[in-house]
């Protein structure tokens, strides 16, 4: 009987896809804000290119991924091709030369995690934080860019689950909780592992594109044009999916002994990657391999009370999927 209804539930649940396609188009930031970037960046472009002719600027995150929202602020990175350039002194000069070009809110981070030039750009009203050779977040970024272009499920599914987490307060890092592009990580892997899969596993396959970036070689199938009809004899919904990947999380997920790995497409063993126990402050309660930089886990900020608050919210979130007359404006409230 429970069976029943849970097929019920199941075949049910399309009544809500409007709902949350809704949601995802208002999410979905306009052209024009597209080409204020692209403005900025131009700009950018061409001071550095003053003072570093051999530099390149590229965007990651959000604005680059395809999984931004409105408004977001852009992340650029500056890479040179040079070892003897001093971080810090790179930024103070960038920083100068910035200011000098009218932008505002200049402000140099050297001492962050990852030092930065802040920036505000009057003109567009964009903010901006300026990073020097960070290529693997580009290279990820490209990575999560192209699994988006494959089927436009993965762009319904991470946009909802974003928005959801946002809401809920449990995408703040410094609070023990995730990234977005943690959970955009989950997403791609929550798709892959579907039957039959709606996302493949581009680094399994033959690679088109391969650099080599902190030693680190990162390569994989991106010729995604190709790949268009991959997802479309699965034919599962936006509401369908977003209740899977909360009932995945909440009830099916195997805490304990494993991790998820867009990498290889598939489930791993802690054991295997010798994430059985705490390092240092490296708790591994929550495992999500990084696809390139393996030996990191984007878990890893998660402590034994944000695991709790984490479950929790997967747990709330599959509840109200499951018994919620109308799950869209419930699982959005804020926390
Ligand atoms: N990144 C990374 N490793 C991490 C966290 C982030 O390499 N542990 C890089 C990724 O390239 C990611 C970018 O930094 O795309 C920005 O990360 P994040 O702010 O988590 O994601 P956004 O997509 O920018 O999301 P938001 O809209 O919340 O800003
Ligand atoms: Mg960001």
């Amino acid at each position: 009987r429970e069976r029943k209804m849970y097929m019920a539930c199941r075949n049910d649940i399309h009544r809500h896809d409007a709902p949350f396609i809704a949601v995802y188009k208002s999410l979905i930031p306009a052209e024009e804000e597209l080409e204020k970037q692209r403005q900025l960046m131009a700009q950018l472009e061409n001071l550095v290119a003053k003072e570093w002719p051999h530099a390149k600027l590229y965007l990651y995150g959000s604005c680059a991924n395809s999984f931004g929202f409105p408004k977001s602020d852009i992340d650029v990175c500056l890479a040179i091709d040079d070892d003897d350039i001093n971080k810090s002194d790179m930024l103070l000069k960038l920083a100068d030369i910035l200011e000098s070009d009218n932008l505002q809110n200049v402000q140099a981070l050297t001492r962050a995690r990852v030092p930065i030039v802040k920036l505000m750009d009057p003109v567009t009203g964009i903010s901006c934080d300026i990073c020097i050779n960070n290529v693997l977040a580009v290279v990820n970024t490209k990575l999560l860019r192209d699994y988006s272009r494959i089927d436009v499920r993965l762009r319904q599914l991470a946009f909802t689950v974003k928005h959801w987490a946002k809401s809920r307060r449990v995408n703040e890092t410094y609070q023990g909780t995730l990234s977005s592009y943690a959970y955009v990580l989950m997403c791609i892997h929550f798709l892959q592992l579907r039957r039959p899969p709606i996302l493949p596993c581009l680094q399994e396959m033959k690679p088109t594109y391969s650099v080599r970036v902190d030693n680190i070689r990162c390569s994989y199938f991106d010729d995604v044009d190709r790949l268009e009809n991959f997802g479309s004899s699965n034919r599962e919904t936006i509401a369908e999916l977003v209740w899977g990947f909360f009932n995945y999380w909440a009830y099916a997920h195997d805490y304990a002994n494993t991790v998820v790995s867009v990498r290889t497409g598939s489930i791993l063993g802690k054991r295997e990657k010798d994430w059985t126990r705490r390092v240092g402050n490296d708790r591994h309660l929550i495992c999500i391999e990084d696809p390139f930089e393996t030996s990191h886990d984007l878990g890893r900020v998660v402590d034994k009370f944000s695991i709790r608050v984490l479950r929790e919210e997967f747990e709330r979130a599959a509840e109200i999927m499951h018994q919620d007359r109308n799950p869209c404006a419930k699982l959005f409230e804020p926390y």
